[in-house]
């Protein structure tokens, strides 16, 4: 996914009605993360195309609480999660090349750079992909 921040609120419960749609389609399993002691809304992380062999991890901490080890522990969490219930092949984590924080989880998960590619978001902004393939 390459989302873009909500013009509207029924925009934003547009995306959250779709992400229950593809949750019970089976196809990608959307988790909202929250702080252990207070319940805070931190972020959401994502396992996509769980119904291939190929799922794709993703996740947003909002910008405020960057930095603080949030989005490590709940891709860690994520990744148990699958490799506890899910068969697959390698896991796909797309990351844009200037992306350092991102770019760490996915190294310190083994992961390694497999192809590298242009993006246009859904702000039509051009992003320099790099897609890390993270192996069992
Ligand atoms: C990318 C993102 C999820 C990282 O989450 P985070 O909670 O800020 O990152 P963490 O605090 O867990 O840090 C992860 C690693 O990056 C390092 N890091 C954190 N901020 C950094 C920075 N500004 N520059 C370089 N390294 C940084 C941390 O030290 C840590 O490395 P370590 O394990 O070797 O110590 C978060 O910044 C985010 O949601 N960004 C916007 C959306 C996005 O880019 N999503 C990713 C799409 S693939």
């Amino acid at each position: 996914m390459y989302p873009k921040p909500a013009d509207n609120i029924s925009e934003t419960e547009k995306v959250i009605k779709d992400m229950i749609q593809q949750r019970e389609n089976g196809t990608d399993l959307v988790l909202v993360i929250l702080k252990k002691d207070t319940l805070e809304f931190l972020g959401i992380c994502e396992v996509g195309a769980i119904n291939t062999d190929t799922p794709e991890l993703g996740i947003w901490i909002k910008k405020s609480d960057h930095g603080n080890g949030f989005g490590k522990e709940a891709i860690y969490a994520l990744k148990d999660w699958v490799d506890k219930n899910l068969e697959y092949k390698y896991l796909s984590y797309p990351v844009d090349k200037r992306n350092l924080p991102s770019r760490k989880i996915a190294e310190s998960l083994g992961g390694r750079v497999f192809r590298e590619f242009q993006k246009i978001n859904m702000s039509q902004n051009l992003l320099d992909e790099l897609e890390f393939r993270i192996y069992k």
